[in-house]
């Protein structure tokens, strides 16, 4: 352990005066949420949302045969009305978005009334084009008012949203919206980060040449750029809304109603597409979001994600709206126009919490401090952390340089399928340790295991699983339950396998060590190395290729990808960059590999199977720590990989 993370960091007594939660306060909840789940989670569902229909029964969940996860089953809400209805009449003028655009001369307060509005007639749009209860709508959309408008909208009337991320390909949009059936798209013009157009519109047409069953296109009018229309197919985004009508009655939703489907990657195949339903996820974003940031009213609170992941879902609209919070929703990027933005913003709006991910505040960490400095900073109150471990240099300059010492930090484990924080200190409550995820949230049973599934006490090193459900879990993947039960409840049967490694430590506090699958961590984004494999293949010079994840300073983990050609094929830098690009257009820019290494050969067991830990210590240049490879079918492959590694770009 490096000396940084064996430091103690109590709650400052000045936080915990007026926090939400003191220790004490932490333990006796805790004990409540797992000795009765009913009891603790029939409680919360009452206190924390409003009801169409109040439920009955609380938790009906099994991670066993067919694995049902249910929770408040006879309940009917909709999140669109918690999330703004019942805040209209309250705090009808209060800020709901604080919306900054990539333009620091650009920024726009919505009220919850406004956006109330908004929502309705986006609503009644969707409506007037045939959109139901059930169906699907894709968003493809940068980071303006108009996402959130449009997830609430699908929310308000039943139906269920799939957000693509705006830096995917067009061919990823396709696979996306032809997985999920989804008939209407809404989109952008173009997009606006770090002061250049993204053809949001242009990327949309190409992927829905080969999507016939969308008959809906709207498109929001971004920069104004002049976009082919598709008479029949595409509508302004603004016409379709000044026509609307503000009255849109919240459709009465069951509470295992879904709600919206996010695809993310594993580590077989093609993206999942998991779906999240209505009442429980609502109860989990929400109450996470008041607990784990110790929200307080009248606050301006600051989540740096973008709706494309699930960070954004819960932590930009869901949790912050249905809690009556003002959420800042930022279009551009951290270093534009210049490294001090971050901060600049925060002084503009006053943010009092600030939640970002590790490889952000890693590359503002190599600009020093003075960026920082110059800004005041003062109404910070508390920081966030979110994505992939943040290492303990990381962590003590969010915490000295960012927060002036004065801020407690929580880094807050969880994942796309949990809906919300799982493992993460409540800042009033838990001593913090920098790269430790600390304790896990209420209702969280975490339990580390070997390989083979033994259980395993104490401080030890292990795979991190769940024991029992929680409300916010994710119930299925999109028409393929198997596929759910196989990827989460099979490897130790009867647990959720969260595909992390992990330490626990003699005081109880959980270390997140990574992914122990096929998955990479590139800058706080999930990447299949057999996604990256397959579009490597699909390339016609390429006869097999293997990905892997290696250290990398900023992002976490690079892409590492040893590639063989067809016979015939030259191995040439032109040929290198060809292959980075294909790469990009295949998936998007998030997929770029670091280095491409030529591989004549990949390491094989006598069966065929790649080693990839054999790849893994290559591509990390620990090849003195290459183990045993007496079981490869041919043993000199590894001597010509070790050999070449610097034939690489
Ligand atoms: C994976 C989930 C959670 C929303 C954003 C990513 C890693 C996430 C942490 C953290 C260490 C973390 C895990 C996890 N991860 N947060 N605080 N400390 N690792 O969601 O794309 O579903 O990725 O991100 O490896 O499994 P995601």
């Amino acid at each position: 352990m490096t000396d940084a993370a064996s430091q103690l960091f109590p709650p400052p007594p000045e936080f915990v005066a007026k926090a939400r939660l003191d220790a004490a306060g932490y333990k006796r909840m805790y004990e409540a949420s797992v000795s009765d789940p009913d009891a603790f989670w029939g409680e919360q569902g009452k206190a924390l949302l409003d009801w169409i229909r109040p439920f009955t029964k609380v938790k009906n969940t099994s991670f066993k045969g067919d694995v049902a996860i249910k929770w408040y089953e006879d309940g009917q809400l909709n999140v669109a009305a918690n999330c703004l209805d019942r805040h209209v009449a309250t705090r009808g003028n209060q800020t709901a978005i604080i919306w900054e655009g990539d333009d620091p001369t650009q920024s726009k307060h919505v009220t919850y009334r406004e956006l109330f509005e908004q929502v309705c007639r986006f609503a009644n749009a969707l409506k007037a084009r045939g959109v139901k209860k059930g169906d699907r709508v894709t968003l493809y959309l940068p980071m303006i008012v108009e996402a959130a408008v449009a997830m609430l909208a699908c929310a308000r009337i039943g139906a269920v949203h799939s957000i693509v991320f705006g830096g995917f390909s067009p061919d990823s949009l396709k696979d996306r919206i032809l997985d999920c059936d989804s008939t209407v798209l809404v989109t952008a013009d173009e997009g606006v980060r770090g002061g250049k157009a993204i053809p949001l519109k242009a990327n949309a047409d190409k992927a829905l040449e080969s999507c016939p069953d969308v008959s809906t296109v709207f498109v929001v009018k971004r920069t104004g750029a002049n976009v082919p229309m598709k008479a029949g197919r595409d509508i302004s985004y603004e016409d379709s809304v000044a026509a609307a009508s503000t009255d849109c009655p919240p459709e009465a939703m069951g509470a295992e109603d879904p709600l919206f489907i996010l695809y993310t990657s594993g580590s077989t195949g093609k993206p999942k597409g998991v779906l999240h339903t209505t009442a429980g996820y609502l109860v989990w974003a929400t109450m996470t979001f008041q607990y784990v940031f110790d929200y307080r009213d009248k606050e301006i609170y600051w989540c740096t994600a973008d709706v494309g992941w699930v960070t954004g879902h819960s932590y930009i609209v869901y949790g912050p709206l249905a809690s009556g919070a003002t959420t800042l929703m930022f279009e551009g990027v951290p270093n534009y126009p210049s490294v001090s933005r971050f901060w600049e913003v925060v002084d503009k709006h006053n943010v009092s919490i600030f939640y970002t991910a590790p490889t952000a505040i890693r590359a503002l960490m190599r600009d020093g401090d003075a960026p920082v400095k110059k800004t005041s900073r003062k109404s910070l109150r508390l920081l966030g952390s979110v994505g992939e471990p943040i290492n303990p240099e990381a962590w003590l300059w969010y915490h000295n340089v960012v927060g002036d010492g004065r801020c407690p930090i929580v880094d807050t484990w969880w994942q796309t399928e949990t809906g919300g924080h799982m493992i993460t200190p409540l800042p009033g409550a838990i001593t913090t340790k920098p790269g430790s995820a600390t304790v896990p949230f209420f209702g969280v049973q975490p339990q580390l295991v070997d390989a083979d599934g033994k259980v395993l006490d104490g401080a030890t090193d292990g795979n991190l699983c769940i024991i029992d459900s929680w409300p916010g879990q994710a119930r299925t993947v999109f028409r393929d339950h198997k596929r759910f039960i196989e990827t989460y409840f099979s490897t130790y049967p009867g647990k959720y396998f969260t595909g992390d490694g992990c330490r626990r430590d003699e005081d109880g506090y959980y270390w997140i060590t990574g992914r122990v699958d096929d998955v990479i961590n590139v800058s706080g984004h999930r990447m299949g190395t057999a996604e990256v494999e397959s579009a490597l293949v699909a390339h016609a010079k390429v006869a097999e290729a293997a990905v892997v994840g290696f250290p990398h300073d900023l992002k976490g983990q690079g892409i590492y990808a040893y590639v063989t050609l067809n016979a015939g094929e030259q191995p040439t830098d032109a040929l290198r960059k060809e292959l980075v690009a294909w790469v990009r257009t295949q998936i998007g820019p998030i997929a770029t590999p670091d280095h491409i290494q030529w591989a004549p050969g990949l390491p094989k067991t006598r069966s065929g199977k790649i080693m990839r830990r054999i790849l893994r210590k290559i591509a990390a240049d620990e090849h003195d720590q290459l183990g045993d490879v007496s079981t490869l079918a041919d043993p000199a492959v590894v001597t010509d990989l070790v050999e070449n590694r610097q034939n690489r770009a």
